[in-house]
């Protein structure tokens, strides 16, 4: 491989540097270009642009590979990982030993309470208020009770980590007219939010184990994925030294939308329009087919993955296990499963090659759970907490204080002469 790649431009050749990553992914180092040549590249919505080099996450969409930190998913799941160790992994670079284990999930237990008087933020919320919006709000709000300096980032990436599942299950009770519950330190992070979410001071509340286990298992498999667009967001907004909780809070934000996190909500909310509609899912699959329909499979569909999203793979065993463990009979999952067994044999989508992606099965587990449809992105945000505060800090300590800015290639009106109020047509 030629570790420079020619460009011809009006003529003129340049050379430019190729950059070949550990999994040998090439890349063309393009930081010179303006400078050397006037002209700069175009990339609407950064299909085929790399933002960063990044030692974080691995992803192969053809291969539907993910990795952290060089660890294939499926061996963290199946290997019994807590959440807390892949954290640590994600954040530190390598899995916690025993004694690195026991202080970090110390740390984590030890800062789950809020500020009392950030409770009385939630008296503001509005009951039909989306946990979405009390979440960016509240994780924001952060950054006026703990100051930011470079000294606090570690206490205050523990803080976050514990303090967001406490902000998720209370804007739950807010929203139901239920007391918060307060964590229980000698409960594992899975098994902590699912108490807080749903016992009652009135009596004892048991966490089931195969929920406990199944959440854990879903949180990991949110952790990170690379430079999706909430972390693209994160690291953008952190380049400007915009502090900890204010750069995860525009992650929140990014994550909401329907084409991203916001899609385990509302598949969901398809599964149950196909199922008002007599369950015929065929019919919803020719309909996503049709352009001017307006109407997409959610859950289906990748900008990396051109093969099955693995996380998928993973969740649909879990949702069926899960179900069947917990003893429900859903019927969402039976049209989930036909929905992707008669895209998966369409042409339409084997020559787009869309498969089920990570948010097509994560919501049907919840839903077991009892975690309400409004509160699933939200799962998905708690997930993906310590791989987007992995990505904020690899920013920073790889490319300094940087601030990113893209350029643009302008085509609106050239210059033109100004025309007073009255002589204005
Ligand atoms: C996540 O980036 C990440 O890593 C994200 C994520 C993470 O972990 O952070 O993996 C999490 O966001 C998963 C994606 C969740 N979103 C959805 O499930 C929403 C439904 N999917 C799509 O809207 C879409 O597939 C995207 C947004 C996921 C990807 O969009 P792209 O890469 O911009 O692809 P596209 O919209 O240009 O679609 C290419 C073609 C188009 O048809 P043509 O114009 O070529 O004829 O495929 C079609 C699209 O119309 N298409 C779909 C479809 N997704 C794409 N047609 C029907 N149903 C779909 N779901």
């Amino acid at each position: 491989m030629s570790n420079m790649a020619k460009l011809v431009l009006n003529g003129k050749e340049y050379s430019l540097p190729v950059v070949v990553g550990s999994e040998g992914e090439v890349g063309i180092d393009i930081a010179k270009l303006r400078a050397e040549t006037g002209a700069i590249t175009l990339d609407d919505g950064y299909g085929n642009t790399g933002s960063c080099k990044s030692a974080i996450t691995f992803i192969d969409g053809e291969k539907g590979i993910l990795r952290y930190r060089g660890y294939d998913i499926a061996d963290l799941v199946n290997g019994g990982c807590r959440f807390s160790e892949v954290a640590y992994l994600l954040l530190y670079g390598n899995l916690p030993n025993k004694e690195q284990g026991e202080k970090w999930r110390y740390n984590l237990t030890h800062h789950t309470l809020l500020h009392e008087d950030m409770k009385k933020f939630f008296e503001g919320f509005p009951p039909h208020a989306h946990p979405m919006a009390i979440l960016s709000g509240m994780v924001a709000c952060l950054s006026a009770y703990y100051p930011e300096s470079e000294a606090h980032i570690e206490i205050n990436t523990i803080r976050l980590l514990a303090k967001a599942k406490t902000i998720a299950a209370f804007s739950y009770k807010k929203s139901i007219g239920q007391p918060f519950v307060y964590p229980i330190n000698h409960l594992s992070y899975a098994a902590n939010f699912l108490r807080m979410m749903f016992a009652v001071p009135s009596e004892p509340y048991e966490v089931n184990p195969v929920f406990e286990k199944a959440l854990n298992q879903l949180l990991i498999l949110h952790a990170d994925h690379e430079q999706n667009c909430s972390a693209s967001t994160v690291r953008m907004v952190g380049s400007s030294g915009a502090n900890l909780f204010a750069s995860i809070s525009a992650g929140i934000g990014a994550l909401w939308g329907p084409l991203h996190g916001g899609a385990n909500q509302a598949v969901i909310e398809m599964l149950e329009q196909i199922k008002a509609d007599g369950g015929n899912h065929k019919k919803f699959v020719e309909l996503a087919k049709k352009k001017d329909s307006g109407f997409r499979l959610m859950g289906f569909g990748h900008r990396v993955y051109k093969n099955y999203d693995p996380r998928s793979r993973i969740l649909k065993d879990a949702a069926d296990k899960v179900l069947n463990q917990a003893g429900i009979r859903d019927p969402l999952l039976d049209i989930a499963k036909g929905l992707e067994e008669a895209a998966l044999s369409d042409s339409y989508f084997i020559e787009r090659k869309l498969y089920p992606n990570v948010d097509f099965y994560s919501g049907l587990i919840y839903r077991a759970m009892g975690i309400p449809t409004n509160m699933f992105t939200v799962m998905f945000a708690l997930g993906r907490l310590p791989g987007w505060i992995a990505q904020w800090k690899e920013r920073r300590e790889m490319e300094g204080l940087k601030i990113s800015r893209p350029r643009q290639i302008y085509i609106g009106q050239t210059k033109r002469a100004f025309v007073p109020l009255e002589q204005r047509p």
